[in-house]
C-alpha cells in the first residue's frame, strides 16, 4: 500500500497535489511519501515479530537521501553501507555507528580505517585478505573489529542476472565450501572479533525458495563452525525481497518472509541482521515528469517526457518496468512508446504500452521509483542532476536541490596550456 492516489481526479502524494510540486520545483523531480516509508518500515518489522533479536539495517544504496535516512533512523533502522560516502551519510542521517554494517566486495584500506575510527557495528568480509588487513588496522588502534564472513551459497536467486549475487560465478562472497578453513585462519587474529556469517543472494526476489535454500545452507555452516569450536553469535541475512512494480506482480510479503525466517532460524540462537532496501523504499517514491511532445511514430506514437535514462536508469539497465500514469487522467487510453530526451535508443521507458492519453504539457509519473532511482542518476548529456522532494501530510520540502549544468561545470577546469 502507498499514499499516491487520485483525489478529485488528480494524483496526490498524501494530501499534496503533484501538480503543486511540479509548479514549485519544476520537473523532472523525485517525490517521496513519508507515510509510505513509515508504513513499509513498520510492515517489515512486524513481519519479523516472531523472530527474536533482530536488527534492521536499511540498504543505503537504495535511497541515500539524508531526509530518508533520518526518517528511517527515527523508525529504529540502522544502515547497510558499501562505501565511505554511504557511511558518512548514514551517520549524518542520525544512524548510530553501532547500528551500521559495512558490506561490499571492494572496500579500500581507507574505508576500513574510517569504519574502525567511527566504531561501526560490523564489517562483512568478502575475502580472507580483507580480514587480515582489517585485523592489522584494528590491532594498530588497540581494538578488535567486529566482523562476519560473507559466504556465497551458490543459489540461483531467479532474478535479473545484473542483480543476482549468490551464484558461485558472481563476484560476491566466499565459496561456502571454503568458509570453515578461512574462519579457522582468521578467527585467531587478535584484531578481529570474527563472530558470524553473512549472505545476500540478489535483489527483487519474487520467490522465497532461493532465500530459504540459502538460509538453510547457512544453518548447516553455523553447525559446522560451532562443531569446530567457533563462537557464532551474529548472522546477517542481507536484503533482496521483491516489490510489485505492476498490478499483476505478487512478490512474497514481509509477513511470509518473516514466517519463513522464523522457521529456518528457530534453533540458531544468534543476533539476526537484515538489510532491506527496495522493499522499504521502491513504492515510497515516484518520478514526476512533464510530457514535452507526442511525436508520431511509424508503429506507435512516442510520448517524449522531460525525464530520461540519466534520471531513472533502471529501464535502460535492467529492462525494468515502471508504471506510467497521467497526473490528471481522463480515463481514455492510448498505445504508445514513452521516451526521454537523451540521445540513445535505450532511453525508452515503455514500448507499445497502453497508457493514459497524454498531450504536450501534461504531467505524469513513473511509479515505484523510490529505490535505485535518484541514487543512480547521472548528468549524462549535461542534464541537471534531478532533485528530490519529501511530502508529509499536506507539507512538502525539497530534500535535494536540482544541480545545474553550470554548477557541475564549476568543478572542471581548462588547463592554461590550452588557452
Ligand atoms: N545487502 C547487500 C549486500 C546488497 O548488495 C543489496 C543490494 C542489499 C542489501 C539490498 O537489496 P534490496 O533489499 O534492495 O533488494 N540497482 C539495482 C539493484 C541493485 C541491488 C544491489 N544490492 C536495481 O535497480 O534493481
Amino acid at each position: 500500500m502507498d499514499h499516491f492516489s487520485l483525489i478529485d481526479g488528480e494524483l496526490h502524494v498524501e494530501n499534496v497535489p503533484l501538480a503543486r510540486i511540479a509548479e514549485a520545483v519544476g520537473t523532472p523531480v523525485y517525490v517521496y511519501s513519508t507515510a509510505t516509508f513509515q508504513r513499509h518500515a513498520r510492515v517489515f518489522r512486524d513481519g519479523l515479530k516472531d523472530v527474536p533479536r533482530t536488527h534492521l539495517a536499511f540498504a543505503v544504496k537504495a535511497n541515500p537521501n539524508l531526509a530518508v535516512l533520518r526518517l528511517l533512523a527515527n523508525e529504529g533502522f540502522g544502515a547497510d553501507v558499501v562505501s565511505g560516502g554511504e557511511l558518512e551519510r548514514a551517520l549524518a542521517g542520525g544512524m548510530a555507528a553501532k547500528d551500521i554494517v559495512f558490506s561490499g566486495v571492494g572496500k579500500t584500506r581507507a574505508e576500513l580505517a574510517q569504519g574502525l575510527d567511527v566504531g561501526i557495528g560490523q564489517f562483512n568480509l568478502e575475502l580472507e585478505e580483507e580480514g587480515v588487513v582489517l585485523a592489522q588496522l584494528a590491532a594498530a588502534r588497540g581494538i578488535r573489529a567486529p566482523a562476519t564472513l560473507r559466504v556465497n551459497p551458490d543459489v540461483d536467486a531467479g532474478t535479473h542476472e545484473k542483480i543476482s549475487t549468490g551464484k558461485a560465478e558472481n563476484k560476491f562472497g566466499l565459496p561456502i565450501s571454503e568458509a570453515r578453513a578461512i574462519f579457522d585462519r582468521l578467527a585467531p587474529l587478535p584484531g578481529l572479533d570474527l563472530r558470524g556469517i553473512a549472505v545476500h543472494i540478489g535483489s527483487q526476489l519474487s520467490s522465497l525458495d532461493p532465500l530459504e535454500k540459502a538460509f538453510s545452507r547457512l544453518g548447516d555452516l553455523i553447525a559446522e563452525l560451532r562443531a569446530a569450536g567457533h563462537s557464532i553469535t551474529h548472522v546477517d541475512l542481507g536484503g533482496g525481497l521483491g516489490v510489485p512494480y505492476r498490478a499483476s506482480d505478487n512478490p512474497p510479503s514481509p509477513a511470509e518472509f518473516g514466517a519463513m525466517v522464523a522457521r529456518v532460524t528457530r534453533d540458531w540462537d544468534v543476533e539476526l541482521m537484515f538489510e532491506p532496501g527496495r522493499v522499504i523504499s521502491a513504492n515510497a517514491g515516484v518520478l514526476l515528469t512533464q510530457v514535452l511532445w507526442v511525436k508520431p511514430g511509424v508503429v506507435h506514437p512516442y510520448v517524449i517526457v522531460d525525464a530520461a535514462m540519466n534520471d531513472l536508469a533502471r529501464v535502460a539497465l535492467y529492462d525494468a518496468y515502471h508504471d506510467f500514469e497521467a497526473v490528471r487522467p481522463t480515463g481514455a487510453k492510448m498505445i504508445a512508446n514513452v521516451a526521454g530526451p537523451v540521445c540513445e535508443s535505450s532511453d525508452v521507458f515503455a514500448k507499445g504500452r497502453e497508457i493514459d492519453v497524454v498531450a504536450g504539457g501534461d504531467l505524469a509519473i513513473f511509479r515505484s521509483a523510490g529505490a535505485y532511482g535518484a541514487t543512480m542518476a547521472s548528468t549524462y548529456n549535461s542534464r541537471p542532476l534531478v532533485p528530490e522532494v519529501l511530502v508529509s501530510g499536506d507539507r512538502f520540502e525539497i530534500v535535494a536541490n536540482r544541480i545545474s549544468a553550470a554548477t557541475i561545470m564549476g568543478a572542471e577546469t581548462v588547463p592554461d596550456w590550452l588557452k
